[in-house]
């Protein structure tokens, strides 16, 4: 029995469909339910009686402290957050909320029921703590890649919310010996992603035959990770991670936001050749205050200490991602709702 928090969000549900296939135990899964949170995403757990939902905020320690009281899990696996960098520069104090706050506690109902597990139970027992390579700030072209040690230096609020969290999580290790695990990951993109983020929204957007947003000059690099790697390194650090350290996780894949833009645009004049030209959509858009330039991670320490590597080439990656868009228009619109449409004209209407 595993506790997963934001278990309806993108890489939760994704994390939990994989765990519930791998024949493992129960998932009593803690989730809000914001706008990035969807029932619909684990529809393929709707009959499997492992799987319990529970509509729920972290923030709020009384409903989390029940949790665990009844249900006993042998590990806690925190998603839940705000995750999108720009909804974090229009509006910081949910992040401020979920992130720093919703994590505090979280931690504290998680301390005080792990600190009355019998000795077995203590010494087994995990806190893994997903989080972000954007605590790192951001690397020049020629810089290597971020490693475990790199000082960290958030440079939005959402980056800055998710470095606070992570500074909680490594206190609760360090002063009262929490059995913690901290993992930091690159950009994930795959299936059941909320179409707020680059790649979802390029390519519903062309679907639609609207414009492709860049900001700036589209060359940030980002360093991509198909989200069932991201997963099956998250399984392998709670398997085999060791209590209080950080791991890296990243797809060894760097491509500039204009490479995987026109990378997207190929796919779709392959699946959609009546569109064809896509890349005719792609417009230049005023920057996001504060880009970040570079992310790159450094993955040995997660590879050598865990043996886990990934499987998924990011042109493989993005093709099946591409074709499980096109399969589930459905789903896009469902979780599209009238407050997407507001977000869509806040975030793009003035640039
Ligand atoms: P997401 O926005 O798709 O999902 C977040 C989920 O958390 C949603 O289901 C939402 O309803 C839930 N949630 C939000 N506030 C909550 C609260 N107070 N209590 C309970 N549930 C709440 O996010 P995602 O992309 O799946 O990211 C999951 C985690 O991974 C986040 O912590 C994020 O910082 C981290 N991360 C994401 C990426 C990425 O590329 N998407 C990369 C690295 C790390
Ligand atoms: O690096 C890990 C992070 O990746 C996670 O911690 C975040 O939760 C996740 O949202 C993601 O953050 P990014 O800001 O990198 O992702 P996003 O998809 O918003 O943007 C990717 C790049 O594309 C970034 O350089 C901004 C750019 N971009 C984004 C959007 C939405 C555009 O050029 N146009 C757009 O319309």
């Amino acid at each position: 029995m595993i506790l997963v928090t934001g278990g309806a969000g993108f890489i939760g549900s994704n994390f939990v469909l994989h765990w519930l296939a791998g024949g493992r135990g129960p998932v009593v899964n803690l989730d809000k339910l914001t706008y990035a949170g969807n029932a619909e995403n684990l529809a393929a757990a709707r009959e499997d009686p492992r799987h319990v939902f529970v509509r729920g905020d972290i923030a709020d320690g009384g409903t989390v402290r029940r949790l665990l009281d009844a249900h006993r899990p042998a590990a806690v696996v925190n998603f839940a957050a705000e995750s999108h960098v720009d909804r974090s520069i229009h509006g910081p104090a949910a992040f401020v909320r979920t992130n720093i706050v919703g994590t505090y506690e979280l931690l504290e109902a998680v301390r005080h029921y792990w600190t009355a597990l019998p000795p077995r139970e203590r010494e087994s027992f995990r806190f893994l703590h997903v989080s972000s390579d954007e605590v790192y700030g951001s690397l020049e072209t020629h810089e290597p890649a971020f490693t475990e040690a790199r000082a960290y230096a958030p440079n939005s609020p959402y980056a800055a919310s998710k470095a606070a969290s992570d500074h909680l999580v490594r206190a609760y290790h360090h002063t009262w010996g929490l059995p913690t695990l901290t993992t930091n990951c690159s950009n994930n993109y795959g299936p059941r992603q909320f179409p707020e983020k680059l790649i979802p929204l390029v390519i519903v957007n062309a679907v639609h035959g609207r414009s492709l947003p860049v900001y700036g000059d589209g060359g940030n690099v980002r360093d991509w990770l198909y989200v069932a790697d991201h997963c099956s390194a998250l399984l392998r650090v709670l398997e085999a991670g060791r209590p209080g350290e950080v791991y890296n996780i990243g797809g060894s894949a760097e491509r500039t936001n204009l490479q995987v833009v026109h990378a997207l645009a190929g796919i779709l004049d392959e699946l959609r050749p009546d569109r064809a030209p896509h890349a005719r959509l792609i417009t230049h858009v005023a920057d996001r205050p504060g880009h970040d330039r570079r992310y790159a991670m450094d993955t040995r320490k997660l590879e050598s200490g865990t043996g886990w590597r990934p499987v998924e080439a990011f042109e493989t990656g993005l093709r099946k991602t591409v074709a499980w868009y096109l399969d589930n228009m459905d789903w896009v619109g469902n979780v599209t709702s009238g407050e997407y449409r507001k977000w869509v004209d806040l975030n793009y209407g003035g640039r």
